[in-house]
């Protein structure tokens, strides 16, 4: 019963910090004894350089076929000024479209051990342990009309935000079946106050909501949402919401915890799932084997529960980095929340042999 998992390092550190997780996924297939084999392809501006496409059909193609996808980061300065659908971003879009990837799950927590790296009184994100549920495949990102046309001599940029019931549906119940896990609190952000998706969207969650009685549900309007997570960040569980809603408010939730660095991602479909750290690839640190490994480690913990089914493994490697972080060692990036600062490498190592102590 082998399985296939595809490496998308991508660019700038993420080519380091898939190195670690591979070592990770090696180790827990050896010691399972699960037959994982791994295949890696280029995706984002390291495509762009040898193919001239962010990411190949054959590509997308072996991504479909394999169980799951572990994507570094793509992106960096060198390709900034290349045409919209020459950009390295464009991969990411393609490979969540294709794929169908519309649920995106990011959980936020705060490492006790870690209270001290939050911009925000150790206090107020005391207890935080929340997961933003964003729609990942439709809204703005991808409804139509969208592009620059010429109106009346001159340029109009359209993008549309477009949600039909049946998007929101299955995202609803993602959210829910999440919340069942958790502690049974679904906060839908929207801005029903204005905008007729979000009308939809509002009256849509709270149908579903009726088949889970047990889950508690509150609306939430965005600009009020984007407050409260710095007021008081420890009332949300599940914050379920729209593409665009959830990229900006999983970057400010990201933030609670001190560093984007360390928080893990998976974006999962009725096909293969994809998993990436939630930071970008960094390109100011890249090649320096400094980067944090831990949010791309904590991906994989997440592939393994998700997409391969092994529940132990992905508790295996969750408490290796519980266990590193509360003995003092961190990543330059958390170095003023360490006693001992470890290299990208030397902290994939040390999770390896954290999690071999387990045993
Ligand atoms: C994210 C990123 C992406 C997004 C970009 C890189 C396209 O910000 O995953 O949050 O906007 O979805
Ligand atoms: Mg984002």
């Amino acid at each position: 019963m082998s399985k296939k998992v595809v490496l998308l390092p991508g660019d700038g550190i993420g080519v380091e910090v898939v190195r670690e997780a591979e070592k990770i996924i090696a180790w827990l297939s050896d010691h399972y004894n699960l037959d994982i084999q791994t295949e890696t392809h280029l995706a984002g501006g390291a495509s762009l350089d040898t193919h001239d496409v962010p990411i190949r059909d054959e590509v997308i193609k072996a991504c479909r076929e394999a169980d799951a996808v572990l994507l570094g980061a793509v992106g960096g300065p060198k390709w900034d000024d290349y045409p919209a659908d020459k950009r390295p971003e464009k991969a990411l879009l393609r490979l969540r479209k294709e794929l169908g990837l519309y649920n995106n799950l990011r959980p936020v927590m705060v490492f006790s051990s870690l209270k001290d790296a939050s911009p925000l009184r150790p206090e107020i994100v005391d207890g935080v342990d929340l997961l933003v549920v964003r729609e990942l495949t439709g809204g703005l990102y991808f409804g139509q009309p969208k592009g620059v046309t010429e109106e009346n001599g001159e340029e109009v940029g359209v993008d549309t935000m477009r949600y039909s019931v049946s998007e929101i549906e299955r995202i609803a119940e993602a959210a829910f079946k999440a919340a069942r896990g958790r502690n049974k609190k679904v906060t839908s952000v929207d801005k029903a106050n204005i905008l007729a998706s979000s009308q939809l969207w509002r009256k849509t969650v709270s149908r579903i909501a009726e088949k889970y009685p047990d889950i508690r549900l509150e609306h939430m309007l965005v600009d009020n949402c984007a407050m409260q997570l710095i007021r008081d960040p420890a009332q949300f569980d599940v914050i379920l919401t729209e593409n665009m809603f959830g990229d900006i408010l999983s970057d400010e939730a990201a933030m609670l915890t001190g560093s984007i660095g360390m928080l893990p991602s998976a974006s999962l479909g009725d096909g293969t799932g994809m998993y990436e750290p939630v930071h970008g690839s960094a390109p100011d640190i890249a090649g320096q084997d400094i980067a944090n490994p831990l949010a791309t480690i904590a991906s994989v913990a997440l592939l393994f529960r998700y997409s391969l089914d092994h529940e132990e493994a992905a508790t295996d490697i969750e408490t290796a980095i519980s266990k590193v972080l509360n003995a003092g060692f961190n990543c330059r990036d958390m170095s003023r929340h360490a006693r001992d600062v470890l290299s990208t490498s030397e902290m994939g190592d040390k999770i390896l042999a954290t999690m071999a102590a387990l045993k």
